[in-house]
């Protein structure tokens, strides 16, 4: 075996968990060294939808401006049309991704950003490229092949593709982020509850100008009802958006228990013309690809000093968008833990946190994506295809939805119904923008916990409970507006307090004489820099302007102090060594 390669974090895997996680390493000041098997990023679009959650990350990480360059902008994106064929008889619309107005002031006050559309192949060349100009080591062609783990570190097995040649890395911490087929979650034995492989899918990318099927209704989702469409797959097939309006990615469902089908050029064609209706569409395959629907979420997210995130831990449909998107948040809140026990500036039980804070949402994400391809289900059930057997009685049955009858009647009443409530399936503030954490790295101050009011996966509450994303509040700096959220995070813990919470500069100044943790400390007031110039932060900030809310580098909230008070710096310092794990 070659000579042994020494790194703080070794990461396997250049998709968005991975690379995101290498490149929130680096700019954390992390030696780390990130690997992929194959020779480069992904090269097929796969995920795209981008929530609003992502891009607050993709800015604290540095590379909002360049991830925005390769985005499409929700006006691209809303109008879901669920339809026979492109050409065919379109069934029903519904506005998405923030576009319709019952959801869009949602997201406005939720937070600074929009759901953009930014593929995969993409999102994953800004991020590993950033790393790697950050300081990442970055290997393509370099599979693991396995590891050990004891109390000193991790060694790992590697092989580079290229020479066949075996090599050692040892490292401190090894994150797995090698996807649904995880070697690094197998070896470290996480605990996986429900299926791998529940249906099949098929995903052709192809070239086509379909401009006079879509312009008039852009969307980057045609869901597309036909003979064979609910077998397998997502229960329809679907046209999406790549490029306006000139690529793009049909999904197709196959019986999984028929074994994978051959699909050549020929049949992939024939496929896609199903899809759009016109077989006089010239079109070109680019790529024909396999995948499964899962529902597959572990239960702990790590072993010792291996941490495992992205479809590693949790494996689910596309529907709601959430896979790379909480790919990259669970990076975001590994990486500064990591960063910080390796600084000696927190105990190594800062780092169980990471599985306490995002195996609940692993779970939460994979059954709420599952259960959203019922949807789909009520749609067919409303217009009666679930009772057609032949392509003549499906057509049959949507055909009469037209029908001035008792029958018509019910039906259009049913569809409509069955439509709207694709809703959860597209827009879900909720569930992409406000996990409350509970664990070791958020210290209780006391308050009860607020709960919630409306459905946690539809509506955002925000609250400055401790564990909760701080609130989105528009504040100016020096008269320009910004969101709150940008002034806290980067690499360090944040005080955001009143004129009148002066005191708060002192108690931060010694916890960072205690533990070398440096606390930003901003006062938001009058006749000063940061101004609540809307009066939006004091509406959401729960605590007196006195008061102080700690924020951590990933935007959570650590804790607040209601007032200041004498005991306000030993209350500080209290919360900060229980947060952090330290003495
Ligand atoms: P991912 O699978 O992307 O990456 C794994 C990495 O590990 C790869 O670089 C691989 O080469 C490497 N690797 C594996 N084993 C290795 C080994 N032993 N050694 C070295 N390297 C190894 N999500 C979303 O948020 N919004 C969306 O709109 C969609 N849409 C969507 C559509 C379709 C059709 C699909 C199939 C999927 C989506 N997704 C999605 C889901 C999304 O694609 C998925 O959740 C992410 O790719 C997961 O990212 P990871 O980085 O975890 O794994």
């Amino acid at each position: 075996m070659a000579a042994t390669v020494e790194t703080d974090v070794l990461v396997v895997g250049t998709g968005p968990a991975g690379s995101a996680a290498a490149l929130s390493l680096a700019r954390n000041g992390v030696n780390a060294l990130v690997i992929n098997k194959f020779g480069w990023t992904a090269r097929t679009p796969r995920a795209h939808i981008t929530n609003p959650r992502t891009m607050e990350v993709l800015h604290d990480l540095g590379v909002y401006d360049e991830a925005l360059k390769h985005s499409f902008s929700k006006e691209f994106m809303g109008e879901n049309t669920f339809c026979t064929s492109l050409a065919g008889l379109e069934v029903g619309r519904i506005r998405t991704w923030g576009t319709c107005p019952d959801q869009a002031h949602n997201y406005a006050i939720a937070s600074p950003e929009e759901n953009c559309d930014i593929t995969q192949n993409y999102m994953e060349q800004v991020l590993i490229g950033s790393a790697a100009h950050a300081g990442a080591k970055v290997m393509f062609h370099t599979e693991l092949l396995d590891y050990k783990q004891d109390s000193e570190g991790v060694s790992a097995r590697l092989k580079n593709r290229l020479t066949g040649e075996e090599f050692a890395v040892l490292c401190k911490y090894l994150i797995g982020a090698d996807g649904a087929n995880s070697t690094v979650a197998k070896i470290a034995d996480l605990p996986l509850e429900g299926v791998q492989g529940k249906e099949g899918s098929m995903n052709i990318v192809f070239d086509a100008d379909l401009s006079r099927f879509v312009e008039h209704r852009p969307s980057v989702l045609y869901w597309i009802m036909q003979d064979g469409s609910d077998v397998g797959g997502l229960g329809m097939g679907v046209v999406r958006m790549v490029e306006p309006w000139n690529r793009w990615l049909a999904i197709w469902g196959y019986d999984l228990a028929a074994g994978q089908p051959d699909v050549d050029e020929a049949k992939a064609i024939k496929v896609v013309h199903n899809l759009i209706g016109d077989n006089s569409v010239p079109v070109s395959i680019d790529s024909i690809s396999f995948w499964t629907v899962n529902e597959v979420y572990a239960t702990k997210l790590s072993k010792g000093r291996v941490f495992c995130m992205g479809d590693a831990v949790h494996r689910h449909p596309p529907t709601k968008g959430l896979g790379s998107n909480t790919s990259i948040q669970d990076a975001f809140n590994l990486s500064w833990k990591i960063s910080m026990v390796l600084k000696g500036q927190a105990g190594p039980g800062l780092l169980s946190s990471y599985s306490e804070e995002r195996a609940p949402v692993a779970k939460q994400i994979v059954t709420g994506a599952n259960r959203s391809i019922s949807r789909f289900y009520e749609i067919m059930g409303a217009l009666g295809l679930d009772k057609a057997e032949t392509p003549d009685q499906m057509r049959k049955a949507m055909m009469s939805m037209g029908d001035d009858s008792e029958e018509g009647k019910t039906k259009r009443a049913a569809l409509d119904k069955a439509i709207y409530g694709t809703r959860d399936v597209f827009d879900n503030p909720g569930i992409e923008i406000q996990h409350r954490y509970s664990s070791s790295a958020v210290a209780d101050d006391g308050s009860e916990d607020p709960g919630y009011k409306g459905d946690p996966e539809v509506f955002v509450e925000q609250t400055t409970y401790p564990g909760a994303r701080l609130p989105h509040a528009w504040i100016t700096v020096n008269g320009i507006r910004q969101s709150l959220l940008y002034l806290c995070g980067g690499t360090k813990f944040t005080i955001l307090t009143g004129v009148s919470g002066s005191g708060w500069i002192g108690a931060a100044k010694a916890v960072h004489d205690a533990l070398g943790v440096q606390i930003n400390v901003i006062q938001i007031g009058a006749m000063r820099e940061v101004q609540d110039i809307y009066g939006e932060w004091s509406r959401v900030r729960e605590i007196d302007e006195s008061g102080a809310v700690v924020v951590r580098p990933d935007h959570h909230i650590a804790w607040r102090a209601q007032g200041w008070s004498a005991d306000g710096p030993a209350a500080l310092m209290d919360a900060m060594k229980a947060i952090l794990s330290a003495e």
